[in-house]
């Protein structure tokens, strides 16, 4: 049968409906538990299958949201977008000196030499609906990975990773350029693309 649907309506329906069935399933199946067992089983499988079907969404956190995190976000951003992989991605910071502000310039120009515009991007400081909201959460450092993990309820505390032990097996910090020269941006931006290109494998393989 021909499917008249265009790319924005298939955006809706991954984006908008998809998380709103789940939802929807994830409260029914509560009702069904102990219950009623063979209603609750079905109801898995429907949800299991929506939720694999839900956009994966990936939050990058670093400290003050303006200089790693942000390009993180906008380098995953384009890796996915070239590999044609539907994942939502944003960023935050655990502190909350920049809230509102862009990009730090450094930050904004290493992007921009690599052809990723992250100018339109504004710092915000994580909040506690993050925990439930990402698949993923990766702090830039150990430091971010501790307060993350102080800050999250134990159902969320799984999906708290250091970001390069996760996407390239090596527990190393992305490093805070804050207080470093334009090369140490450079650097960061080095490993957060190496890092995002070999997470764009990973997740390529969970939809494959
Ligand atoms: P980021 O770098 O965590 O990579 O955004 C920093 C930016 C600002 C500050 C510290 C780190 N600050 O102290 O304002």
């Amino acid at each position: 049968m021909e499917m008249l649907l265009d790319g924005g309506d298939v955006e809706f329906f991954l984006f908008h409906d998809i998380p709103l069935l789940v939802t929807g399933l994830a409260m029914a199946r509560r009702m069904f538990q102990g219950q009623n067992a063979g209603a609750a089983d079905r109801f898995d499988i429907l949800f299991n299958t929506l939720d694999s079907m839900k956009p994966m969404r990936i939050l990058f956190v670093c400290l003050g949201n303006i200089c790693r995190s942000p390009l993180a976000e906008g380098i995953l951003q384009q890796q996915a977008a070239e590999a044609g992989l539907e994942i939502i991605v944003d960023s935050a910071g655990t502190g909350g000196w920049h809230v509102g502000d862009a990009p730090d310039p450094r930050s904004i120009a290493v992007a921009a030499r690599h052809g990723i515009d992250i100018s339109g991007q504004r710092c915000r400081r994580v909040t506690p609906e993050d925990f439930g909201n990402f698949d993923l959460i990766f702090g830039m450092d150990r430091r971010n990975v501790d307060h993350l993990r102080a800050l999250a309820p134990d159902a969320a505390q799984m999906r708290i990773h250091l970001f390069l032990d996760y996407a390239l097996g090596t527990a190393t910090d992305v490093p805070d350029p804050y207080y470093e020269s334009e090369d140490g941006f450079e650097t960061v931006y080095r490993m957060l693309s190496a890092g995002c290109s070999s997470l764009i494998g990973r997740l390529d393989e969970r939809f494959s």
